[in-house]
């Protein structure tokens, strides 16, 4: 997507330095920020730390960094090494855990001085069909949105509630939810999106500088906000992302997003979820039970980075002194409270059924 003009993936490799680039995205909206990840540690850091952050980009992140390892140290016990390391920096993204298995499936029966080579060519194809599985997203979410156009018959625009940000900067390029925002954009539907906080790490502001930068009208709302919106008739759809997603179709996805899918069944709003196939876990099936949720520091609950009047970049403390925080980062939204997942495939429903039929290949004996 184009950043002022210029196009910018998520992450790339920079061949004028030979070095992996990323877009440092601790500091957006305001500061736009490349920073190289050189090391091991340094994909580790970036990772844990959220310098990037969205489940497909986890993923490319961690494939890359054992590309690095694999330039250093290409033996086995180095890749075993490295696998555990970058495996242990978040725990609810399952695209983690899915490129750091493929990186060891195809490196672990090569003889060492191939390893390099192959784990950087196996990086950048990981990052390669990201971007193509995202606009497939966008292709296949498009016709819901135009289907609801249709219904309008140009009274208004579509009105599409998002959480979080599982946009071009949480994936490789094009985002899930947003991708069929982008395309229908694209193709000259009226759309407006209503863009969710998400507190406490504010990836809703990531949604809206994506927006922004396309010309996509939006608004900004705190994360209070969807259910009265819904009640009133401002909200046509709600699109969101998933970290993880369950072989019976739960989606597990930024803290938040199950109370969205609440309020959209009690107003009978169609509640869709993105994915690429990537972040399905085909050997769960309860997610509530089954999926680790992240429990951040407290620190990004009592504080706040933010921009001063000023223009400089300051963080405040919001709570009082010696307030304990609690900072669940992920909720699980059961398969019954979400209308459809938007695949590469096409679009399935919430369920086992509908999963297996998009993708067989995936069928436990
Ligand atoms: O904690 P984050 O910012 O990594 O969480 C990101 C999300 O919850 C996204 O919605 C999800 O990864 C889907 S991204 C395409």
């Amino acid at each position: 997507m184009k950043v002022e003009g210029l196009s910018y993936r998520s992450i790339w490799f920079d061949q004028k330095v030979n070095q992996v680039k990323i877009i440092d995205q601790r500091w957006l909206p305001h500061r736009f920020d490349t920073v190289s990840l050189l090391s091991l540690k340094d994909f580790q850091v970036a990772i844990r730390d959220m310098w990037v952050r969205g489940a497909p980009l986890i993923g490319a992140t961690a494939a890359y960094g054992i590309a690095i390892q694999m330039k250093k140290n290409p033996s086995d016990s180095s890749l075993e090494e490295a696998w555990h390391l970058l495996y242990a920096t978040r725990p609810t993204a399952i695209n983690l855990k899915w490129a750091l298995d493929r990186c060891k499936t195809k490196l672990l029966p090569l003889p060492e001085c191939d390893r390099s080579t192959a784990a950087m060519e196996l990086a950048h194809k990981i990052c390669d069909e990201d971007v193509e599985i995202n606009r497939l997203i966008g292709y296949y979410g498009l016709d819901i949105i135009k289907d609801i156009a249709k219904k309008k018959n140009g009274k208004g625009p579509v009105r599409i509630l998002t959480h979080c940000n599982a946009g071009w900067l949480a994936t490789v390029d094009w985002g899930t939810a947003t991708s069929p925002m982008y395309h229908a954009f694209d193709a000259g539907i009226d759309i407006h999106v209503w863009v969710d906080e998400t507190r406490p790490r504010n990836q809703g502001s990531l949604t809206s500088w994506e927006l922004g930068n396309h010309g996509i009208p939006h608004q900004y709302i705190v994360d209070n906000a969807g259910g009265h919106l819904m009640q009133h008739g401002l909200v046509d759809l709600v699109i969101t992302g998933t970290d993880r997603t369950t072989a019976a179709g739960d989606v597990c996805n930024k803290i938040g997003t199950y109370l969205k899918a609440l309020a959209a069944n009690d107003n009978s709003i169609p509640f869709y979820v993105a994915l690429p196939s990537s972040t399905i876990d085909w050997t769960i099936n309860n997610g509530i039970l089954e999926i680790p949720i992240e429990e951040r520091s407290e620190d990004e609950v009592l504080r706040i980075t933010g921009k001063t009047l000023k223009g400089d970049l300051e963080t405040i403390q919001v709570s009082p002194s010696g307030t304990k925080a609690g900072n669940p980062a992920f909720d699980v939204t059961p398969s019954r409270l979400v209308t459809g997942l938007i695949t590469e495939r096409g679009v399935s429903s919430a369920s086992k059924k509908g999963l297996e039929k998009l993708f067989p290949e995936f069928i436990r004996g």
